[in-house]
């Protein structure tokens, strides 16, 4: 077994095993903020990124993908269904992301949990070298900071979580929650995206665990478990680059074309998730369409949702939704090779979707609850005219760095029908100082930022952040 002195876990590879077709095995980049944030700093780097290739049964060999080792770990159906996509996508993801969808206590999850989070950290364990530092991503293995300590006490271990973490009084709902406090506080740094989570994990740690500490360091069993918080980011080089390349923005005019050369194009993204706010979204655009505030001669709306977790319920309920009122809206609103919006239920590759941020007036990113959103970031990297409008939920990480973009409360659908209406009427002077106050933000905190932090802070020598590739080095790497 090869090992490696950095080791990334995360339920994820950043390729998909789509192997469906004829037994061949075809890999796809997989969609959501996590791989893409992490493939952009590790597809350079000498590491071993431990995850899911995303099928059933015995796990493929995998080649490298340049210096980064991939080691994949099988699931069987039921593991998938305990683990994936119950306790990890029905009981955490709902109730870390404030419980808009109820979460599902099922007690049979729990040991798949756990069992297939030891399995992680027995992959972790073997990818290690002696003394390696080993980073673990995410709800899904909110267990393997501790077990992996267990395993290994000589490791360097890091904890990332990319979604909200709860309100105490949420938090406690959970049958198992001492042991999952217990489980993460098993890393030497825990990093979330907001400083508010930090705190919420000190008062739960002293209220069930007993420990002492602070927002940004806890004492326990005679150790200090620090905390803190680094919201993530992207590659704003790579995504800048893209935009600019001339097939991008060829394919961009196109689109414009297309889509009615005289007409403002409101743009979403997102995946198909509860948690992405996409029906309050659509009623605020059907009721403006509605009462004649926009006119389907005059403005269009893209909805892109990318399919996610469709074996779960509440995803495919979801689904269901949003297709009838996208069907009702075009049947009422729009005319004969002119609806009122395009609604697009596939991935895109990054220069397609690059094409779309281009044509994009307004840009609408309204999740009711969101860790950081990364396409609200991906729309001010390809701006680099400082054209175009943000339309940006109060609810999301990012909120707290875009605080240029036109802000609201995604709940409120009066007040997110005013903020889409004023962001279509904007005066260009306005938008251009607000789209270039949060380029400069996110420039300077990039995905490159991000590793360089949490990484420095977790070995406070910054010897392992010297292992990542440079920005300059990422931008001249082929897209
Ligand atoms: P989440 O992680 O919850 O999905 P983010 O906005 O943080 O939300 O990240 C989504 C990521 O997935 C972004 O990098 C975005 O470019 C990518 N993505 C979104 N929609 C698509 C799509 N249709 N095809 C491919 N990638 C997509
Ligand atoms: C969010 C989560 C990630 C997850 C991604 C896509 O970003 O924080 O951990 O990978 O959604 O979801 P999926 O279930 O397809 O991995």
């Amino acid at each position: 077994m090869r090992q490696s002195s950095l080791v990334v876990v995360a339920n994820r590879l950043p390729l998909d095993d789509n192997a469906a077709r004829d037994g061949a095995c075809e890999w796809r980049r997989s969609p959501g903020g996590l791989a893409s944030a992490l493939r952009s700093i590790l597809e350079q780097t000498p590491a071993t990124w431990v995850g899911w290739g995303g099928g059933i049964g015995p796990a493929r060999q995998l080649p490298d993908v340049g210096p980064l080792r991939l080691r994949p770990v099988a699931l069987t159906a039921d593991e998938l269904q305990g683990y994936y996509e119950g306790f990890a996508n029905s009981t955490l993801w709902p109730l870390y992301h404030d419980a808009v969808e109820p979460p599902v206590f099922d007690r049979g999850w729990w040991e798949t949990y756990r069992a297939v989070n030891r399995r992680f950290a027995e992959a972790a364990a073997e990818s290690a070298e002696p003394g390696a530092a080993v980073w673990v991503q995410d709800y899904h293995l909110q267990l393997v900071p501790q077990l992996l300590r267990e395993l290994r006490p000589d490791l360097l271990i890091g904890f990332f979580l990319h979604v909200p973490f709860p309100p105490p009084e949420l938090f406690m709902q959970l049958p198992r929650r001492t042991e999952l406090l217990r489980g993460m506080l098993g890393a030497d740094l825990v990093g979330f995206q907001r400083p508010q989570a930090a705190h919420n994990v000190a008062q739960l740690a002293a209220k069930l665990l007993g420990t002492q500490g602070a927002d940004d360091a806890i004492l326990l069993d005679g150790r200090v478990v620090r905390t803190g918080a680094f919201p993530v980011s992207i590659d704003v080089p790579e995504m800048t680059a893209l935009a600019a390349q001339p097939s991008v923005r060829s394919h961009a005019h196109q689109l414009r074309q297309d889509l009615g050369p005289h007409k403002r194009v409101v743009l979403s993204v997102d995946r198909l998730d509860y948690t992405k706010g996409i029906e309050h979204r659509l009623t605020a655009y059907s009721e403006l369409l509605r009462d004649g505030r926009i006119k389907v001669r005059d403005v269009v709306m893209v909805q892109v949702a990318v399919p996610s977790r469709e074996r779960v319920e509440n995803y495919r309920g979801l689904r269901d939704r949003i297709e009838r009122e996208v069907g009702r809206i075009n049947g009422e609103y729009g005319r004969v090779g002119e609806p009122a919006i395009h609604y697009l239920n596939q991935p895109f590759d990054r220069a397609d979707l690059a094409a779309l941020y281009q044509t994009a007036d307004v840009m609408v990113v309204t999740p009711l609850r969101d860790g950081m959103n990364l396409v609200a970031k991906e729309y001010v990297a390809a701006r680099a005219e400082d054209t175009g409008a943000l339309v940006l939920s109060e609810f999301a990480g990012a909120a707290a760095e875009l605080e240029d973009a036109f802000q609201v409360n995604p709940h409120d659908v009066d007040g997110l029908k005013e903020t889409l209406l004023r962001a279509l009427d904007a005066d260009p002077a306005d938008l251009a100082r607000r789209m270039h106050a949060m380029r400069e933000h996110i420039t300077e905190h990039d995905i490159h930022a991000w590793a360089g932090d949490y990484l420095t802070s977790l070995d406070h020598s910054g010897g392992l952040a010297r292992v990542l590739p440079r920005p300059k080095e990422a931008l001249a790497r082929p897209s």
